[in-house]
C-alpha cells in the first residue's frame, strides 16, 4: 500500500485518479483550493464522493502558497505526489496568464521543493497534448519540437515540464511526465465540449461551434488516464508519455453521436475559431506501451454512453451548472 498525495483531487481527472487509488487500495490525501475556473457545484459533488470513502482525506489548500501547502506536509506522509492542481482551459488562459503560471508553475515548484525537503523521490505530473502546437506532424511523438506554444497554457505547461527536468538532475527526482490528450468521461468539466454538447442538446440550449466543427481530437476516455496515471508512479527516472485514445475524431461527429444517444437535434450556433485552439491532435502512445504498458480500453462510443447516462442520473443539478463562457 502507498500513500499518495494527490493535488486538484475535486477536480475531473483529479476524481477518477482517486477512485482508481482506493480501488487498489492505497491511502490518498486529496488537496483542492476549490476556486471557481468554472461552477464550483462540480468540484463539490466530486469531493462529496470522496469524502464517503474510506483511505481518503482531504485538505483544502493552495499549491501556489508556500506556507498553505506545508502545512499540509507537516500534517501528514506521503511516498509519492500525482501533481493534477492546475488551470487548465485554454482558451480562459488568454484572459488571465498570470494565475495560470501561479499554480502551473509556482505552485509546482512549490511541491517539488518539498518532495526535496522531505525526501519523496516520485513526482507524476499532468502535461498536456495542447504543447504540440500546431507546427508538430502527427501523429505526435513525446520527442517533438514544443518550443512553439499556442496558449499561455500550453506555455505555462511547457515550463513546467522544463523545471522537472532541472529537478530529476539536481535532486535525482524520479519524475513521470503525462501529456493527456482531450480527457472525457462523467462528472467532466463544464468548460469542455462533451459536458457541454450534453447539457445544451438535452436542454434545448443552443449549440456553440467555435470555427467549423471540423477540428479533431484524440478523445481519451478519463479511467483510461486514470489507470495509466497510477500506473505511472512506477520508477522511471525522468520520462515524458503521452496517454492518448489513438483514435482522432471530428467534433461534428461527436456532437452527431451525442444527439443520437439522446435522441434529439441540436440547435447550432457558429462563432469564429479561437486562434489559442490548435487545429488537431493525435497521440503515438508507442511509449505508454513499452513504459507503463498502457493502452486505452474505452471506446469513444463506450466513453459517450457513460458521460449520458451520469448526466441523466445527475440531470436535477447537472442542468443548471454554468457551460458559459464567462
Ligand atoms: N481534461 C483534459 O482534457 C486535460 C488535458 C491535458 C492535460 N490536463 C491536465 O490534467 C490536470 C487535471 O485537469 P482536469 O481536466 O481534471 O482539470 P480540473 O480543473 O477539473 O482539475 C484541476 C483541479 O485543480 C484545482 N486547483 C487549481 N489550482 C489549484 C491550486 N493553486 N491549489 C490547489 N488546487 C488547485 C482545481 O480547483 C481543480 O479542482 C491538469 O493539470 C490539466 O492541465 C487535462
Amino acid at each position: 500500500m502507498t500513500q499518495v498525495l494527490l493535488t486538484g483531487a475535486a477536480g475531473f481527472i483529479g476524481f477518477h485518479v482517486a477512485n482508481h487509488l482506493l480501488g487498489l487500495g492505497h491511502q490518498v490525501v486529496g488537496v483542492d483550493n476549490l476556486n471557481d475556473a468554472y461552477d464550483v457545484r462540480l468540484k463539490l459533488w466530486r469531493l462529496d464522493q470522496l469524502n464517503k470513502r474510506d483511505g481518503f482525506i482531504y485538505f483544502r489548500s493552495d499549491i501556489s502558497d508556500l506556507v498553505s501547502i506545508s502545512k499540509v506536509w507537516k500534517e501528514t506522509n506521503f511516498d509519492a505526489v500525482i501533481n493534477l492542481a492546475a488551470r487548465a482551459g485554454v482558451r480562459q488562459s488568454v484572459k488571465d496568464p498570470w494565475v495560470y503560471f501561479e499554480t502551473n508553475v509556482t505552485g509546482m515548484l512549490n511541491l517539488l521543493s518539498l518532495c526535496v525537503k522531505n525526501g519523496v523521490e516520485k513526482f507524476v505530473q499532468a502535461s498536456t497534448s495542447s504543447l504540440y502546437g500546431a507546427h508538430t506532424p502527427r501523429p505526435f511523438k513525446e520527442d517533438a519540437d514544443i518550443s512553439r506554444p499556442l496558449s499561455p497554457y500550453a506555455a505555462s505547461k511547457g515550463a513546467s515540464e522544463m523545471i522537472c527536468h532541472s529537478f530529476h538532475h539536481m535532486h535525482g527526482m524520479d519524475v513521470s511526465l503525462l501529456r493527456y490528450f482531450t480527457v472525457f468521461g462523467p462528472a467532466g468539466r463544464p468548460d469542455m465540449s462533451i459536458f457541454r454538447f450534453i447539457q445544451w442538446v438535452a436542454e434545448d440550449l443552443p449549440v456553440i461551434i467555435y470555427g467549423d466543427g471540423e477540428q479533431e481530437r484524440d478523445f481519451t476516455f478519463v479511467e483510461d488516464i486514470a489507470r495509466g496515471t497510477v500506473s505511472a508512479l512506477r520508477s522511471v527516472g525522468y520520462e515524458v508519455i503521452n496517454l492518448g485514445g489513438d483514435r482522432p475524431v471530428k467534433l461534428m461527429e461527436v456532437l452527431r453521436k451525442i444527439e443520437a444517444l439522446l435522441g434529439k437535434s441540436a440547435k447550432i450556433e457558429w462563432h469564429d475559431s479561437a486562434p489559442a485552439d490548435v487545429r488537431a491532435t493525435w497521440a503515438d502512445i508507442t511509449k505508454a506501451g513499452s513504459i507503463l504498458g498502457w493502452e486505452p480500453q474505452v471506446s469513444l462510443d463506450q466513453g459517450l454512453e457513460a458521460c449520458v447516462e451520469w448526466y441523466q442520473k445527475e440531470r436535477a443539478w447537472a442542468n443548471q451548472v454554468d457551460t458559459s463562457d464567462d
